[in-house]
């Protein structure tokens, strides 16, 4: 791939490194492309991560979805909203909470709750906030019972673009828009999602730190059974170096997204995202995509290894019927064979 220029200095920058958290690692920068180059096609192409300029992907919603136009016109049907203690909102799968047999027998405390609430009830939240109370994230698909004027909103979106994407890249089906609406400084936590991922800045600025699916053994991913499946087991603001030493080689890529720009992020990369401190709320539509059937090629892609990976895991519970087997009995293949 030809290497990139920086075309940052045309843009005007309005946050600097004091609005985003401090890690102990550095990042290099994800690349930023305007649309029409050729080198988008190469990034998504190899499953790379790329910041899209002046696609008008979401621009409807750029133009008008203030949080008073959002609150007017969202409808009536309630919206899914997540209550942190602090400013981490950790994904957890509830399906799987009974299956969280931890070897010391704790007991698994989701880290957040989820409260379904109506527009009107989340803004009201979000404007009287103090600090000390709980934060809130709202998280919510995007559906037909969203009101007449977001529905014109969501019908102008540039589908022309993205279905040529789509495409052009053998994508399966559009299976979801989330709406994301966040306070200031909240983070997601890193994790991986199985779908691509075209994540487009409506409002507000957002930073994406990413590792790349080759990096699995410096991330520390939760067993598949566990809650927090798909999550690291690493905190990227305190790493725990003695529990999850190989963290210190992980390589990362990073991001800031603001309005108009589109970050894809590839499937089964393993991503951070935090709104930037200080800057007011965020607005972010995602665009997830299912894979669509590639023909195989040897060598098999890392993010293919970690589906493999995955399906071990599962198939191996389904046998041995106790969560609690599953480590020790992939450690002692594993060891058994190649440590003597
Ligand atoms: O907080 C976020 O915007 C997270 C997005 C994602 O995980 O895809
Ligand atoms: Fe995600």
């Amino acid at each position: 791939m030809a290497s990139v220029p920086d075309i940052r200095s045309c843009e005007k920058k309005l946050w600097d490194s004091s609005n985003l958290r401090k890690y102990c690692l550095n990042f290099e920068e994800v690349p930023r492309l305007f649309y029409d180059d050729p080198r988008v096609d190469e990034f998504i192409c190899s499953h790379k991560p790329v910041v899209i300029l002046g696609s008008n992907l979401v621009k409807p919603a750029i133009d008008r979805w203030s949080l008073e136009y959002i609150e007017r016109n969202m409808g009536t049907d309630v919206n899914t909203v997540f209550f942190s203690r602090n400013h981490k909102f950790k994904y957890f799968d509830d399906k799987k909470i009974h299956s969280c047999n931890n070897p010391r027998g704790v007991e698994f405390s989701p880290p957040m709750r989820k409260e379904e609430m109506k527009i009107e009830d989340f803004m009201k939240r979000l404007r009287e906030w103090k600090r000390g109370e709980e934060r809130l994230y709202m998280q919510q698909s995007l559906t037909s019972a969203v009101g007449p004027n977001i529905v014109q909103d969501f019908i102008g979106f540039n589908w022309k673009w993205i279905n040529s994407k789509q495409k052009a890249h053998n994508w399966g089906k559009l299976t979801s828009n989330l709406l994301y609406i966040s306070m200031e400084g909240n983070v997601t936590p890193c994790h991986y999602d199985e779908q691509e991922n075209f994540f487009a800045e409506v409002h507000g600025y957002k930073r994406c730190i990413l590792f790349s699916p080759d990096q699995f053994q410096c991330m520390y991913p939760y067993p598949v059974h566990h809650p927090h499946d798909r999550q690291s087991m690493v905190d990227l603001e305190k790493p725990d170096h003695t529990k999850f030493p190989k963290f210190r080689d992980a390589k990362g890529l990073e991001a800031v997204i603001g309005p108009g720009d589109v970050l894809y992020i590839p499937i089964y990369w393993w991503h951070h995202v935090e709104s930037l401190m200080r800057l007011g709320p965020t607005i972010t539509i995602n665009f997830w995509y299912k894979a669509g059937p590639t023909a195989i090629e040897y060598p098999l892609r890392d993010h293919q290894k970690v589906s493999i990976m995955r399906n071990i895991e599962k198939m191996l519970l389904e046998v041995l019927q106790d969560p609690k087997e599953v480590g020790p009995l992939l450690r002692n293949m594993v060891l058994g064979r190649f440590e003597d």
